[in-house]
C-alpha cells in the first residue's frame, strides 16, 4: 500500500501546492475537512504524515492528536498556524506529539523540506523498532549528514564512552546501551531545521531554543521504537549539566542516569577536539585534558572526568594537533 500524507485542512491550496512538490515521490496526497474523515482515512490507509491545519480549533488539538496516535502510533505530525494562533498552540506543542510547527503564509519550498523530515523521521521510527546493530549505527551516521561537522561523531563517541564504560565494569547490556546512546544521542537533531543546526556563529534566544528541543525529540523517536531505557536515558539526558544548569531536565549529580553522564563526557570530549560551525578551532590533546578537567563538578561528573582522562592519554587515542583555543563556546550541541 502506497504511504499517505494526509493534509487536514480545509483549504485545498495546501494539497495543489503540495502536489507537484510530490509528483516524483511515491506517496499519495490525501485531504480531509474534519476529524471525523481524517480518522477514516488514517484507519483505511498508511499515513505516514499528518498536516495540521485549520479543521480543528486550537483547544480541542491535543485531544484529536490523542485520537490520531491512537489510530496511526507512529504518523508525524505537523502543526500549521496563524502567526496570531502561537499562544493557543502552545498545548498542542507541549503534547509533545507535533514534529515541527510552520506559522503561515507558508514557502512551498519550506513545506515540502519540512513534510520529507516528516517522513525521514517516521522511517527511522520505523527502522528503530527492527533496530539491529548496522541499523542503529547507520542511523546515528545518517543524522551527521544533516549536520557536516559532525561527521564521525558517533563513533568517537562511542568509542569515548565505552572507555569509561569499560574502566567502571559496567555489565555487556549497559555497555550496549551505551554504545547505542552514543550512536543515537543527536538523533532527535531531525527535527531541527539545518538552517539552526549548521548556523555560523552563536545561535539567537529562540533557535537557541528550537535546538534544545532535540534530546527530548530523539528521546520521543526511541521511546515510539521501545528502545532500552538506558539508550532513552542517555539521549534525553546528554545535555544535562553535573551542576544542574543543563538541559531539558535540569538534573543534577547523580540524578542524571549514568549512560547519560557518560555519554555526556565523551560527547563534550569529541566537541572541543573537532570543528563545530559556532567555533573553528580545535583544541591540542593536552589543552582539550584541561578544558575537561575544569569543567569536572560542573558540567560534567568529576568521577567520571578523573577516569576518562586516566585512559584517553594513550597512543593513538587523542585528537590530531591544532590552533591555540579562541574565545568561542565549548559545546552547545
Ligand atoms: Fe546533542
Amino acid at each position: 500500500m502506497i504511504p499517505v500524507i494526509l493534509i487536514l485542512d480545509q483549504d485545498v491550496k495546501i494539497t495543489e501546492a503540495l502536489c507537484p512538490l510530490f509528483a516524483d515521490e511515491d506517496i499519495r496526497l490525501r485531504r480531509a475537512d474534519s476529524l471525523k474523515q481524517a480518522l477514516e482515512i488514517v484507519h483505511r490507509e498508511i499515513v505516514v504524515t499528518i498536516v495540521l491545519g485549520d479543521v480543528i480549533p486550537p483547544p480541542d488539538i491535543p485531544s484529536a492528536l490523542m485520537r490520531l496516535k491512537s489510530a496511526a502510533p507512529y504518523a508525524v505530525k505537523i502543526l500549521l498556524v496563524h502567526s496570531n494562533d502561537l499562544a493557543r498552540s502552545v498545548s498542542a506543542l507541549n503534547s509533545g506529539e507535533i514534529f515541527r510547527l510552520i506559522v503561515r503564509p507558508w514557502e512551498p519550498e519550506m513545506l515540502r523540506q519540512t513534510i520529507k523530515d516528516a517522513l525521514y523521521r517516521h522511517e527511522v521510527v520505523l527502522a528503530l523498532k527492527e533496530a539491529d546493530e548496522a541499523t542503529l549505527r547507520s542511523l546515528g551516521q545518517a543524522i551527521e549528514l544533516k549536520d557536516p561537522y559532525t561527521k564521525g561523531h558517533c563513533d568517537r563517541v562511542a568509542g569515548f564512552a565505552l572507555l569509561i564504560g569499560k574502566a567502571l565494569h559496567l555489565t555487556p547490556e549497559q555497555l550496549t546501551d551505551i554504545r547505542h546512546g552514543s550512536w543515537l544521542h543527536d538523533c532527535g537533531k531531525i527535527g531541527v531545521p539545518e538552517n539552526i543546526l549548521n548556523f555560523q556563529g552563536e545561535l539567537d534566544h529562540p533557535d537557541f531554543e528550537v535546538l534544545k528541543m532535540h534530546p527530548t525529540w530523539g528521546a520521543e523517536v526511541a521511546r515510539q521504537a521501545n528502545l532500552q531505557t538506558g539508550v532513552i536515558n542517555a539521549i534525553l539526558h546528554h545535555h544535562e549539566r553535573y551542576d544542574g544548569h543543563g538541559y531539558p531536565a535540569g538534573l543534577k549529580g547523580d540524578d542524571i542516569p549514568l549512560e547519560a553522564r557518560i555519554v555526556t563526557v565523551a560527547d563534550v570530549y569529541d566537541a572541543i577536539t573537532t570543528r563545530r560551525p559556532y567555533r573553528e578551532q580545535v583544541y591540542s590533546l593536552s589543552e582539550a585534558m584541561d578544558i575537561i578537567s575544569s569543567m569536572a563538578g560542573t558540567f560534567l561528573d568529576p568521577d567520571l572526568v578523573r577516569i576518562f582522562l586516566a585512559r584517553i592519554n594513550q597512543p593513538g587515542l587523542g585528537p590530531p594537533p591544532t590552533e591555540p583555543a579562541p574565545e568561542s563556546p565549548l559545546w552547545t550541541h
